[in-house]
């Protein structure tokens, strides 16, 4: 499973076409599905990653790394895929995974990717 750090956040408030509004939300079970199955990842669960019009998302992250944001994601099928591309960006030295090298589902679903944040220069007295 990735190391070095990395986080998956996942947005437990998307809704799909569907839901039964009185079960839990599409988010939310995506969320149920990757917290089983991610041994030695931290899942994060967030309320709204600002990408509603396209259910489900996820972001991931890491010290150094980019961060990439991810929708159009399966509540009920896409857990394995996920983790396996979590597994090709912890994989690198910077969170680029070559584009033939990314899920299928990464590959269509990729909504952002936002620079590593910068190291904090050290402070001069
Ligand atoms: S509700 Fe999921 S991104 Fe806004």
């Amino acid at each position: 499973m990735p190391e070095g750090g990395t986080t998956l956040y996942v947005c437990t408030t998307c809704r799909r076409e569907g839901d039964d509004p009185e079960g839990p939300r599409a988010g939310a079970r995506l969320h149920a599905a990757l917290a089983r199955r991610a041994e030695g990842l931290r899942v994060e669960p967030v309320e709204c990653l600002s990408v509603c019009k396209r259910p489900c998302t996820v972001a991931v992250a890491s010290p150094g790394r980019w961060t990439y944001i991810y929708g159009d994601l399966d509540a009920e099928a896409a857990a394995d895929t996920i983790l396996d591309g979590l597994k090709r960006y912890a994989g690198t030295p910077d969170g680029i995974v070559p584009w033939r090298e990314r899920p299928k589902e990464f590959r269509s679903g990729v909504i952002a990717r936002i620079p590593p944040f910068p190291p904090v220069p050290e402070a001069t007295e």
